[in-house]
């Protein structure tokens, strides 16, 4: 099989490290992939939301099957874009269809889906600038903290967590009418705030069937303790302690089972994963958010735990067959830590040379954002390196990691030192 893989962050080269695996695999392509990602197969230099480039490279390399890493091109039709192209329609793609990516495209078409389909998420109501009186007057009959959400994507900055409810008025107005952040706010979801602990499930699905992933946890914050700002993440573990047989089982028949049901009964095409941001409220899941791609950096810890040939899932994806597929998971543990570059979330510096990369002997080191340069990797982003290690449990990987860290180094690098610590305490 010949296969074009979509992204460049450690979420791609993780899922390239796993291809490139495959006893069906012919070549791999990425695009614009990074310099981990070169290691496994032909990077490309593409737009991700330039589709008829996209659609050139595929013919020109004769690709069998696209799969889709990040958001953006899924919110914006890649799916329906190749099953109308004649010359595309037999492609496999994996990701869904424009309709099945509002999950994630819009938190309003989300927060209605799981109403109709009882799917445990927060309360909810939806306003827009000609109801913000409305708006207004369902915050005042809520208690605090108050939870907006712009409903469209807002490169995850899109959700405010408000103490104080004039303050949550202002940013109301602000989003509803000031377009905080721009058509993203046109509407927001205001919801009730959940207490508890979050987890990051997965599924793969062919729109009939589904399998379960590895579930993951990652480390949202900048700062140790989570504290600081929201970041793309700064580390993940698998498997996840709290998520035992028990509250996998109710994640199972509460939220993941009538997604994949309400999916079908509503005949949105959805041919990828589903990733459920879920919180634990004392040991009952309810959904936070969808997502209709994988997580990172959640993907560096449940590609390696995933035993099987992950391509001939893709196949089973692409072909509606999934439900004869099988899938099997690693017992070992994984755990990764992000390198990230000094400011980061902030501003911060690219181009920084890396050193001791072929050191590593006892980790997996993913790219989240390199470039080669000459026979060197330079920093091309603020989360740089993905650090994932094996364990035979949690304390084990993450013990490995830190060990690979400290032989990793570039100007200015920053990592928190407690990934995972929180839940091993308990
Ligand atoms: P989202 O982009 O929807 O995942 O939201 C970003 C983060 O905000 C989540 O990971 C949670 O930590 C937090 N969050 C979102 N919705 C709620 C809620 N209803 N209650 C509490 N925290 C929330
Ligand atoms: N790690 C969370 C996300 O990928 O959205």
């Amino acid at each position: 099989m010949r296969v074009l893989l979509l992204g460049s962050g450690g979420r791609e080269h993780a899922i390239a490290w796993k291809i490139s695996q495959s006893s069906i695999l012919d070549e791999l392509f990425i695009a614009p992939g990074n310099a981990g990602t070169k290691k496994h197969g032909k990077n490309l230099d593409l737009k991700l939301n330039d589709f008829e480039a996209i659609k050139e490279a595929v013919l020109q390399h004769a690709i069998d099957m696209v799969v889709v890493g990040p958001e953006e091109p899924l919110v914006l039709g890649i799916y329906d874009f190749f099953k109308q192209d004649p010359e595309l329609k037999n492609v496999g793609l994996i990701g869904p269809s424009k309709e099945g990516a509002q999950l994630e495209g819009s938190k309003d078409f989300a927060k209605a889906f799981m109403s109709r389909h009882r799917i445990p998420t927060a309360k909810y109501g939806t306003f827009d600038a000609q109801t913000l009186t409305e708006g207004l007057r369902f915050l005042d009959a809520m208690k605090g903290p108050y939870v907006l959400k712009a409903d469209g994507l807002a490169a995850g900055k899109g959700v405010l967590i408000i103490e104080d409810l004039d303050e949550a008025k202002r940013e109301l107005e602000e989003m509803l009418v000031g377009a905080k952040f721009g058509a993203a706010s046109e509407k927001v979801v205001i919801e009730q705030f959940l207490s508890g602990i979050e987890l990051s499930v997965f599924a793969i699905t062919d729109g009939e069937s589904f399998k379960l992933l590895p579930e993951a946890k990652d480390y949202k914050r900048i700062g140790e303790g989570d504290t600081g700002l929201n970041t793309g993440g700064m580390g993940a573990i698998s498997p996840v302690p709290f998520a035992d047989a028990a509250f996998m089982d109710k994640v199972l028949n509460r939220v993941v089972i009538p997604t994949i049901k309400g999916l079908k009964a509503e005949k949105i095409t959805y041919n990828g994963f589903v990733f459920f941001g879920l919180i634990s409220v004392k040991g009952d899941p309810y959904v936070i958010e969808y997502n209709c791609r994988m997580g990172d950096p959640e993907t560096e810890v449940v590609m390696p735990r995933i035993k099987s040939d992950i391509l001939d899932l893709f196949e089973g994806v692409a072909t509606h067959t999934l439900s004869e597929r099988d899938i099997q998971f690693h017992d070992k543990s994984a755990a990764t830590v992000m390198m990230v570059a000094g400011g980061y979330p902030g501003d911060y510096q690219k181009g920084k040379t890396i050193y001791g990369l072929n050191s590593i002997t006892d980790s997996l080191v993913f790219h989240a954002g390199t470039l080669p340069d000459g026979p060197s990797v330079v920093s091309n982003g603020g989360r740089v390196l993905a650090v994932t290690s094996y364990g035979k449990n949690i304390e084990a990987a993450l013990e490995r990691s830190y060990e690979s860290i400290s032989k990793i180094s570039f100007d200015d690098a920053y990592y928190r030192k407690d990934i995972g610590k929180d839940v091993l305490e308990k």
